[in-house]
């Protein structure tokens, strides 16, 4: 689905991204990890084309993101990648149903409804997002990112302003989707968020230093090194 080719990226003289080559298969559930600050974010945005200034190719389904213009590469979010973050971004003094619909203003209610049916939260469509909880406004972002068909989701450390309950919820909704098709590429600093994906991938100096298919015991087995370095420190802000 991406064929990533990084050769060098960039902020001013500042290089993040460099010698980064990899596959994302379409399906693939890929959680990505690494020390803060060391580009996981830009990562994401370069798969969103939002950060495009870089040396290298970065295709999505055979398009080169560089190929692509300013009103092309807006299109081709909106199509194909839905996306969530930390802090949710939705708008405060809208409710549930509003938010959705501000981003996706073709859906009818009928779709809004269904979505949010199928991931749990009917019950709060007319709720004002101010007297939601966090896991129920995530679900809400998900519901926003996912309308219109998306089949990739990324998301940048979905879980970090959640506690461990609404961080698990979450992550089941994210495995659910994942397992009718969706493709989700996740940033986290938590080893057991990460133990959700079928794949991990470690940046370190510009690149992916590790790539751990934690579907095979034994590669799973080498998540309990990854956490023993990582682990402690994030696992007790879950
Ligand atoms: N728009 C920008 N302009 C200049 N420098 C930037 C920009 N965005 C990020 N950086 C720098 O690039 C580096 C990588 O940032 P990035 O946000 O991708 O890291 P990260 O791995 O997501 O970190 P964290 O875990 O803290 O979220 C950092 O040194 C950051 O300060
Ligand atoms: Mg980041």
């Amino acid at each position: 689905m991406y064929h990533i080719n990084i050769i060098r990226q960039q902020y001013g003289d500042l290089t993040v991204l460099h010698n980064l080559e990899t596959t994302i298969v379409q399906g693939e559930f890929v959680a990505v990890m690494g020390e803060s600050g060391s580009g996981k974010t830009t990562f994401l945005n370069m798969l969103s084309g939002i950060v495009n200034q870089y040396e290298g190719e970065i295709t999505y389904l055979d398009t080169s993101l560089h190929l692509l213009n300013k009103k092309q590469l807006t299109d081709f979010r909106g199509k194909e990648i839905g996306m969530i973050f930390q802090d949710f971004q939705l708008v405060d003094f809208l409710n549930v149903t509003e938010n959705i619909l501000l981003s996706n203003p073709e859906s009818t209610l009928d779709e809004v409804n269904a979505m949010l049916e199928k991931l749990g939260i009917l019950d709060i469509k007319d709720k004002s997002v101010l007297q939601c909880s966090g896991g129920q406004l995530q679900r809400v972002a998900i519901a926003r990112a996912l309308m219109s068909g998306k089949k990739v989701i990324l998301a940048d450390e979905p879980t970090a302003s959640l506690d461990a309950k609404s961080s698990k919820e979450i992550m089941s909704t994210l495995k659910m989707l994942h397992d009718e098709g969706l493709s989700v590429i996740m940033i986290t600093h938590s080893p057991s968020i990460a133990s959700y994906a079928t794949r991990l991938l470690y940046l370190y100096d510009g690149h992916f230093v590790s790539d751990l298919d934690l579907n095979n015991k034994e590669q799973n087995h080498r998540l309990k090194d990854i956490m023993e370095v990582v682990g402690e420190v994030y696992e007790a802000n879950l």
